[in-house]
C-alpha cells in the first residue's frame, strides 16, 4: 500500500487492511520489510517511547521527531501521523501548522480523534490536499473525560452518536476511520454503512482493517495487555534472555571470541 487511493481499493476488493504503529528508524526498517500494509506513527508514542501514562503529553514537535525517524526508513510505506492532543483545537490556523509540521516531516496523511466541534478543521485540511483518518470510539485524548480507557458505545445513545460521526467524518472527505474499543457489533454496522475503509483496534472482526501498537504484537510490555491485543511473540522474554546471555558470555570471558577482535 503505498498511496491513500490503495485503501479505498483495499475495500472494494474486499482485501482487510493491516496497520502497526512506528515511533522510530529501526523499527520502522522492519515494519517496511514486512507484509504489513501502512504505518501509523501515533501518539501512543507518549506512552510507550516517553513512559507516559496517557496519550496527552505528546506534542506537535514529538510526533514531528518521531515521523522524521520513521520517514526515514520506512521505504514507501503509507505513512499516517497522529495530530496530538489539541493541535487541532486551537483554530485552523492552528492546526494548518501542526498538520504542516507532520506532512513536511514525512507523513502522507495525518489522524485526528473526534469530530464534533473541529468539522471545520477536518474540512480546511482535507481542502488543503492533506488526506485525514477519523478516530472515533475510546479517543485517548479524551481519556479525562471518560474516566479511564473504557469501551465506549456500549449503549443505544453513544452507539447513535458514534454512527453519526462516522458519516459525518465520511461527509467530510476523510478516507478512512479508526473505530477504537467499541462492541464489534457496531463496529459491524459503521463497517456496511460506509463507503470508506474502517479499522479497527478492540472493535471486532468485522471492520475493513486492523491496527495494533508494534509493542503490543511484538509482547514488549507485558504489563500491557488490553483484551483486544494479540501477542505474536513474547518480545521482552526473547530480548531480555539475549541481554543475559550477553551478560554471562562478558562476566564468564566468552566475549569477545577470536572471530570479534582485531589482530
Ligand atoms: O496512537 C495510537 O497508537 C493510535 C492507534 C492505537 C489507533 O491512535
Amino acid at each position: 500500500m503505498n498511496t491513500v487511493r490503495d485503501f479505498a481499493r483495499f475495500k472494494a476488493e474486499g482485501h482487510k487492511i493491516s496497520i502497526v504503529t512506528a515511533y522510530d528508524a529501526w523499527s520502522a526498517r522492519i515494519v517496511a520489510h514486512s507484509r504489513v500494509d501502512a504505518i501509523l506513527v501515533g501518539d501512543s508514542a507518549a506512552m510507550v517511547m516517553h513512559g507516559h501514562q496517557t496519550t496527552i503529553a505528546a506534542t506537535v514537535a514529538i510526533m514531528a521527531l518521531h515521523t522524521r525517524a520513521v520517514a526515514r526508513s520506512c521505504a514507501g510505506k503509507f505513512l499516517i501521523a497522529d495530530l496530538p492532543f489539541l493541535s487541532f483545537r486551537k483554530g485552523i490556523s492552528a492546526a494548518l501548522t501542526a498538520v504542516g509540521a507532520l506532512v513536511r516531516s514525512g507523513a502522507q496523511a495525518v489522524k485526528l480523534e473526534g469530530v464534533d466541534g473541529h468539522e471545520d478543521v477536518v474540512r480546511r485540511i482535507v481542502g488543503s490536499g492533506v488526506p485525514v483518518m477519523g478516530h472515533i470510539g475510546l479517543t485517548p485524548q479524551s481519556v479525562n473525560q471518560f474516566g479511564g480507557f473504557r469501551v465506549q458505545g456500549k449503549n443505544d445513545a453513544d452507539g447513535a452518536k458514534f454512527l453519526r460521526q462516522a458519516h459525518a467524518l465520511e461527509d467530510l472527505g476523510c478516507f478512512s476511520i479508526v473505530l477504537e474499543c467499541v462492541p464489534a457489533e457496531l463496529a459491524a454496522r459503521i463497517t456496511s454503512e460506509l463507503e470508506l475503509p474502517t479499522i479497527g483496534i478492540g472493535a471486532g472482526p468485522n471492520t475493513d482493517g486492523q491496527i495494533l501498537v508494534l509493542h503490543d504484537l511484538w509482547g514488549l510490555d507485558p504489563s500491557h495487555a488490553p483484551r483486544f491485543v494479540r501477542r505474536y511473540i513474547d518480545g521482552e522474554r526473547v530480548l531480555t534472555s539475549a541481554l543475559n546471555e550477553y551478560d554471562a558470555d562478558v562476566k564468564e570471558a566468552r566475549f569477545p571470541g577470536p572471530g570479534e577482535s582485531y589482530s
